[in-house]
């Protein structure tokens, strides 16, 4: 095999993003090769110890270990002495970072990040915290030390959100930014006005689909659409806000009349959040809208999402798609290492 592009890679956080990024490894070997790229996972990190292969792991049989016995813990490789040091020391390229987002203090993340981009490393998050608190200093760290810093999985996961303001609008002006950020609120919503489900039933069926996390509070009140927005409009906006600027509503107190009685007049309810520039600052917001259908977000369907953006002199430019899901969050990780192989 010609390699074009290679990669030594380093996973931190290894849960349902984690795992589902071994497998789509493994999905897609063929595919790397063809097209030249030679992504090789060297390590796995986990906070109680994690994996070391310097070869690169099998990625097909450490996904089928995986997915039997669910823990890493019992692997063979399993060494509860690594830290992301070691890894260092051991010379990878990238980190890719799949830990939990905390978004009141953005760790472990921050901290992860701040270290791999320090010790030259690119670092690729699905981890919303570290880019909602902490994105101008990591950048800036990241240009300092010339790698790059990937964060296309934490405004929407599969949904070219960041890309398309950052790529595709380079050079304009974005003054307003509106999106059906949540994929797992959409289709409690779709259930609730299709198939009349109560809210309640909605929620369990989304959970039982694994599509609602256990603890689905960040989903639900809006909050993981707010953290979406606010990294959208810090970045592309160069607003400095924080979540307590917002104003958040959830869709908890949605009814199945009242989506029957919008239904009845041709409209749907979305959980939007707006993000609006006006002078120099920004005024954002996340609430429960109704829509008719000359809107772009009426068509936004089950567990997609959408964003639209209102710009100078690139026009407004609408994205919808991007199904929520853990192999598509995974894949938007995939996608930023491949940007970053091949700029
Ligand atoms: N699920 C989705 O569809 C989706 C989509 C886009 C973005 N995301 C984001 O992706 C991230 C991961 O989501 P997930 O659903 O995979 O979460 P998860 O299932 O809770 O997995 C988190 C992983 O991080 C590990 N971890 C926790 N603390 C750590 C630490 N200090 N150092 C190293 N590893 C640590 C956990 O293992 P231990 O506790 O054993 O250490 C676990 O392996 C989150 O930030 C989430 O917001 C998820």
């Amino acid at each position: 095999m010609v390699v074009t592009f290679y990669m030594r890679l380093l996973l931190i956080g290894c849960g349902n993003v984690g795992k589902a990024f071994v497998k789509l490894l493994a999905m897609k070997k063929e595919y790397l090769e063809s097209n030249n790229i030679d992504l090789k996972l060297c390590g796995i990190l986990t906070s109680k110890g994690g994996l070391y292969e310097p070869l690169g792991l099998d990625c097909h049989s450490l996904y089928k270990y995986l997915e039997g016995q669910g823990c890493l813990s019992n692997h063979p490789l399993y060494n509860e002495e690594v830290d992301i040091s070691f890894f260092i020391e051991k010379g990878m390229d990238a980190v890719v970072l799949a830990t939990p987002t905390n978004k009141d203090t953005g760790e472990p993340g921050i901290g992860y990040i701040h270290r791999s981009l320090e010790s030259g490393l690119h670092v690729i998050t699905a981890d919303k915290g570290p880019v909602l608190l902490a994105y101008k200093e990591l950048k800036e760290i990241a240009i300092k030390n010339n790698v790059q810093l990937g964060i296309g999985c934490t405004t929407g996961g599969a949904l070219p959100a960041i890309n398309a303001g950052l790529i595709d609008l380079a050079g304009a002006d974005i003054y307003k930014i509106q999106g059906v950020l949540n994929g797992t609120t959409n289709f409690i919503i779709d259930e609730m006005e299709e198939n009349s489900l109560s809210y309640e039933e909605a929620l369990k069926k989304a959970q039982n689909l694994g599509i609602a996390e256990t603890n689905p509070a960040l989903d639900v009140e809006g909050w993981d659409t707010a953290t979406k927005l606010l990294i959208l409009s810090n970045v592309l906006m160069r607003s400095n806000k924080t979540l307590k600027d917002i104003k958040v509503e959830g869709i908890t107190r949605l009814t199945v009349n009242e989506l029957q009685e919008a239904r009845n007049e041709g409209r749907k309810y979305k959980l939007i959040g707006t993000a609006l520039k006006k002078h120099t600052s920004v005024e954002i917001s996340v609430k429960l809208e109704q829509i008719d259908d000359s809107s772009e977000f009426y068509p936004v369907s089950g567990k997609n999402k959408a964003v639209k953006y209102y710009s100078d002199t690139l026009g407004e430019l609408t994205v919808i798609g991007g199904a929520s899901g853990v192999i598509p969050a995974a894949a938007s990780l995939l996608r930023d290492i491949l940007n970053i192989c091949t700029k």
